[in-house]
């Protein structure tokens, strides 16, 4: 299957910064790609994104991502982005359960698959993360865990979950630099493909990506995994070579 490589560039970006990185991304990438790309940018940068596409033609191989979407789809609720804001961008995916989203802003299972349904609902592609901590693997809980995450989205989602991008990320292999061997996120992959063909027959076409510190150096171990189909990337998206680099482990 073609492989998807994402960038979550977080809080992270400036306008300066920003077409920094985009153009120097332009002038990296190949004339056609092998497997699919985007970047995951913060919500305010989405008309710069949409105006440097119109200067530089080869961002067109580069999909546009939000970080999140709301699980409401308009009304009175103050400060969130609804999946149809993201479609007027040309969003094509949007991270959904983000370990982040899930620790700092207390969002649950429930929630999660909620906001994987917003943007269903509009033809965005979730991205839905799912991840144990470092003290539930330890507790041995890792499949309980990703088990029930992806449980939710499947509830909620009916045969529409074959539409989903699911990203295992392990909680303590995010921006620490420590990454899940390839074994051992294979291992879960494979769970949670099983997972998948228990409620839909299109389990073999849904991506499955790791994230958690992915780099130009690992990239084409893990990317070689049979059930590992891409990656999600925070740190090394941010720089335009590491991020090229693993883009070409995928292709
Ligand atoms: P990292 O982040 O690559 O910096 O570990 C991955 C993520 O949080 O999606």
């Amino acid at each position: 299957m073609t492989k998807l490589i994402a960038g979550n560039w977080k809080m992270n970006g400036s306008l300066a910064a920003n077409e920094g990185l985009l153009s120097a991304l332009a002038s990296g990438l190949p004339k056609s790609l092998s497997c699919d790309v985007a970047v995951c940018i913060p919500a305010p940068y989405f008309a710069q994104f949409q105006a440097l596409f119109a200067t530089m033609p080869a961002l067109a191989l580069v999909a546009l991502g939000s970080q999140d979407v709301s699980s409401q789809s308009a009304g009175a609720f103050t400060g969130e982005v609804s999946a149809t804001m993201l479609r007027d961008f040309a969003c094509r995916y949007a991270i959904v359960g983000h370990s982040e989203r899930r620790q700092y802003h207390g969002e649950t299972d429930f929630l999660v698959a909620a906001k994987a349904q917003q943007a269903l609902a509009v033809g965005i592609t979730p991205i839905v993360c799912v991840g144990e901590t470092l003290a539930e693997r330890e507790a041995g809980q890792t499949t309980e865990v990703v088990k029930r995450q992806l449980a939710a989205v499947i509830h909620a989602n009916g045969h529409c979950i074959s539409e989903i991008v699911l990203a295992y990320e392990p909680v303590w292999a995010i921006g620490t630099g420590k990454t899940a061997s390839p074994e051992e996120a294979q291992a879960v992959h494979a769970v949670l493909r099983a997972q998948l063909a228990a409620a839909t027959e299109h389990a073999s076409r849904v991506k499955i990506i790791y994230g958690g510190s992915m780099n130009a150096a690992n990239a084409s171990t893990l990317l070689a995994q049979p059930d590992i189909d891409g990656g999600l990337i925070g740190g090394a998206s941010l720089k335009a070579g590491d991020f090229l680099s693993i883009i070409s482990a995928a292709s």
